[in-house]
């Protein structure tokens, strides 16, 4: 009973914290864990999520709810209060909830935060709000499997994440997770902004449909030590001795790193460019994964595993052009050289025969030039068609 009388007494002197506080229906709240599930953007935005939310907390989870918009000052406002700082804040969760909009102050006041979960959600990356992760300069761990909204092309995404990315300085970010996204691309300029995650160890890139890397070892990810790239749409590699290409690249961050690297559940086309993969894998340290079950995907060696061929087994028949691109385009120089020949041909015989090509021509001219005659209007007199056809 006296224990009891004391907390009551203790909360009307602390008023308002804790005691008052009322935990949103939807959340579990502990001091340092709070869970909230099935929120919509009234829950998001209303005044019982934000008694919720105590500077004690260290894990915030918001998931599987329908929040289309996050609201700025997500959780609450630093701007009046400088008091109120989430300095606890390691971890924020906000998986899959169809978010399609993260506006630019979202994350303010969190200053510690060094997890950032948005997977599966639908966002829309705007370059409006480029300044989305400004203020959250300790992050470690950033994960955006599947985040982003379906219906936009996969290169537009690319190009206002890289500027989102651009102006937020992650320089220590470990963790990158874009697997799951659709995307389409890894270029120069998407390799400069990975360059600028000067910590990044991991890096997921499955399940995308990127048909080849561009790296630059020199500068750029010194630290990887996974990258995934398994089930994408890479079917040949650059050659090894194009230094912006993936497998020299892959070597050279080797020397400074443990790097493993996984390729599996891409559709090899082992053809004559394929060598240079073939005698990387055999020589190279760079760890990789399943490296045995690497299969050719199509044409003479289908489902053999590419180290168990010999190098010299990777050969560009003639005729079996190696790639569709260039197959059309030698399509187009046999057709072309084809009307050469031809018109060639159609010339000489034309030069040979010119006699009696000559005679062929006036014995055609002849009518016709009666024809236009009487459409010319110059009927003569003892033309009888002229006559029919004027009436
Ligand atoms: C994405 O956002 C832009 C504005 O930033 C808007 O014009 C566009 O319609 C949105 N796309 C989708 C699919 O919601
Ligand atoms: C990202 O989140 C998804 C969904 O929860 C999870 O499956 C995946 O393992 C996470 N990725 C990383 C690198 O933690
Ligand atoms: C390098 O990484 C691989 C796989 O990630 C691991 O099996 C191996 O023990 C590591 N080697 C060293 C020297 O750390
Ligand atoms: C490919 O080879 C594996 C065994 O090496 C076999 O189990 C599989 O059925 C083969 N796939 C096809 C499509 O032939």
């Amino acid at each position: 009973m006296k224990a009891s009388i004391v907390v009551v007494i203790i909360c009307l002197i602390v008023q308002q914290t804790n005691c008052e506080k009322k935990c949103h229906q939807k959340c579990v709240c502990n001091p340092k864990v709070l869970t909230c599930k099935g929120f919509n953007q009234d829950d998001i935005e209303g005044d019982e999520f934000a008694n919720s939310i105590t500077t004690d907390l260290e894990r915030i989870h918001i998931t599987d709810g329908d929040i289309p918009e996050l609201p700025r000052n997500l959780l609450g406002s630093c701007a009046d209060d400088s008091s109120y700082h989430l300095n606890a804040l390691k971890k924020l969760d906000l998986q899959n909830n169809g978010i399609k909009k993260i506006n630019g102050q979202t994350l303010h006041c969190v200053p510690n935060l060094e997890e950032l979960n948005l997977a599966n959600n639908q966002w829309n990356v705007s370059t409006v709000h480029t300044r989305t992760f400004t203020n959250v300069q300790n992050l470690k761990k950033l994960n955006l499997s599947d985040a982003l909204h379906d219906e936009i092309d996969s290169k537009v995404h690319i190009k206002h994440l890289r500027l989102v990315f651009l102006e937020s300085p992650f320089t220590k970010l470990e963790v990158l997770a874009l697997d799951n996204n659709k995307f389409s691309v890894y270029d120069a300029d998407t390799a400069n902004t990975m360059c600028t995650f000067t910590s990044l160890k991991r890096l997921n890139l499955a399940h995308n449909i990127i048909p080849s890397l561009t790296f630059y070892h020199k500068r750029c990810l010194t630290h990887l030590e996974h990258l995934d790239l398994s089930y994408n749409s890479i079917s040949t590699f650059k050659p090894y001795s194009n230094h912006n290409g993936l497998l020299f690249s892959l070597d050279q961050i080797q020397k400074a790193s443990n790097l493993s690297v996984n390729f599996y559940g891409n559709e090899f086309n082992c053809d004559c460019k394929m060598q240079d993969f073939h005698d990387w894998l055999k020589r190279t340290e760079v760890h990789v994964f399943k490296k045995n079950s690497l299969i050719c995907h199509d044409g003479l060696h289908f489902n053999r595993s590419i180290v168990s061929l010999p190098s010299a087994e990777f050969v560009c028949l003639s005729g079996d052009s190696s790639s569709n691109r260039s197959s059309s385009s030698a399509a187009v120089g046999v057709l072309v050289t084809m009307f050469v020949l031809l018109a060639i041909f159609l010339s000489v015989i034309a030069y040979i025969k010119r006699d009696t090509i000559k005679h062929f021509v006036t014995s055609f001219k002849r009518p016709s030039m009666a024809k236009s005659h009487l459409l010319g209007n110059y009927s003569s007199v003892n033309n009888e068609n002229a006559t029919d056809i004027e009436v």
